[in-house]
């Protein structure tokens, strides 16, 4: 028999997979336009496709995001998706090793991603809750090259089992001043704003995860969970990634890395991302769902047309590297456009 925890993890990998084509009705990316450029003068060849965090370095621009871990079923997800990182040379963050911390039985199913992929980087995951001992377990775990922090206050209100209480910063900056990796801090779905993305700089956070909405909603997954207690309401909750990369372009700081995932569904979407200032992104919903409706060797070739697809957007932008696409010019839909004037942006 396994945990109620375990149980859970199987529910939102099957609830994610179910809600995952209502996800993409209106594509927040859509609202992000690149200009074409006639003249690119670069060859593909001089497409690099890596990318530098921090003192992280990824070997291409989009990892496999945080997702899942603690069942006997998400043990194989993992699996399969740490395969597919170590043969395309991807990073790829696991789903949160709370689990693992209280259940030892539950470690293997996490372990495992080192064990499939021993060069490229791994990247653990922790609620904010945590302390510095119990991340410290989680990373030896994974033997982790970085930890991802997240901030899930939306989604545990929803959930009817949920934390009530949110007193985080504290024991952000204690994490980030005592762990020796990067910390990484990322929302889950719902975005940030200026406030937030300034609030968690202050506490000496380096790297930031906007995670927006457009993809995974954890609302509308707490909510088909919760039979007890409606809060709908909320399945619209939050800003997108393109409204919180513009938040993000508040911080001036060029050692603070911001990084895009949430409704991230094509290499297009990625290098849109990279325009509007992301470092790297993050992608979790749309592979979860290649893998489980399509099958490994859909994945597989999913993320070779992504990886070479990027080269030759890259080149057609005359970018030699994703860092150099925060100087490509974007034309915003009005709406975005209300978005960014309203916030002041
Ligand atoms: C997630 N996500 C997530 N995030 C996190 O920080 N810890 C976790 O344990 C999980 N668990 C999880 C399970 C499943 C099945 C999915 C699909 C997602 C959230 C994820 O990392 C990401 O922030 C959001 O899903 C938005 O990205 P996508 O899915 O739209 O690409």
């Amino acid at each position: 028999m396994e945990s109620l925890q375990a149980h859970r993890k199987n529910e939102h990998v099957s609830l994610a997979e179910k809600l995952y084509s209502q996800s993409h009705a209106n594509h927040p990316f859509d609202q992000v336009r690149l200009i074409h450029n006639s003249l690119p003068e670069m060859a593909l060849s001089q497409a690099d496709p890596c990318v530098k965090l921090g003192e992280l370095t990824f070997k291409s621009p989009f990892y496999i995001e945080a997702m899942t871990g603690g069942s006997m079923q998400t043990a194989k997800i993992n699996a399969q998706l740490a395969a597919l990182a170590h043969r395309h040379g991807l990073a790829m963050a696991t789903g949160s090793l709370s689990v693992a911390l209280k259940d030892p039985q539950a470690q293997a199913s996490f372990a495992i991603v080192r064990e499939k992929m021993p060069t490229e980087p791994v990247i653990a995951n922790l609620g904010a809750s945590v302390d510095p001992k119990q991340a410290q377990k989680a990373i030896e775990i994974l033997k982790a090259d970085a930890i991802e922090i997240h901030l899930n206050a939306a989604q545990e209100l929803v959930m009817p089992e949920g934390d009530r209480e949110f007193f985080w910063q504290e024991r952000i900056k204690k994490l980030v001043s005592q762990l020796s990796i990067p910390v990484i801090v990322k929302e889950v779905g719902f975005g940030m704003d200026k406030k937030n993305i300034a609030r968690l700089q202050k506490l000496g956070v380096r790297y930031i995860n906007v995670s927006g909405r457009g993809g995974t909603n954890f609302a509308a997954i707490e909510n088909r969970r919760n039979h007890h207690f409606d809060l709908s309401m909320l399945n619209d909750w939050g800003q997108t990634t393109p409204e919180s990369l513009l938040e993000a372009r508040a911080v001036k700081d060029p050692d603070v890395s911001i990084i895009a995932s949430g409704g991230i569904t094509s290499p297009l979407d990625v290098i849109k991302a990279g325009a509007l200032g992301a470092s790297a992104v993050g992608v979790a919903g749309h592979f979860l769902h290649t893998l489980l409706d399509e099958g490994n060797d859909a994945l597989d070739r999913e993320l070779d047309t992504w990886q070479e697809a990027i080269l030759r957007l890259l080149t057609l932008l005359g970018c030699h590297d994703f860092a150099e696409l925060k100087q490509a010019e974007v034309v915003l839909s009005p709406e975005l456009i209300s978005y960014a004037t309203q916030r002041g942006l």
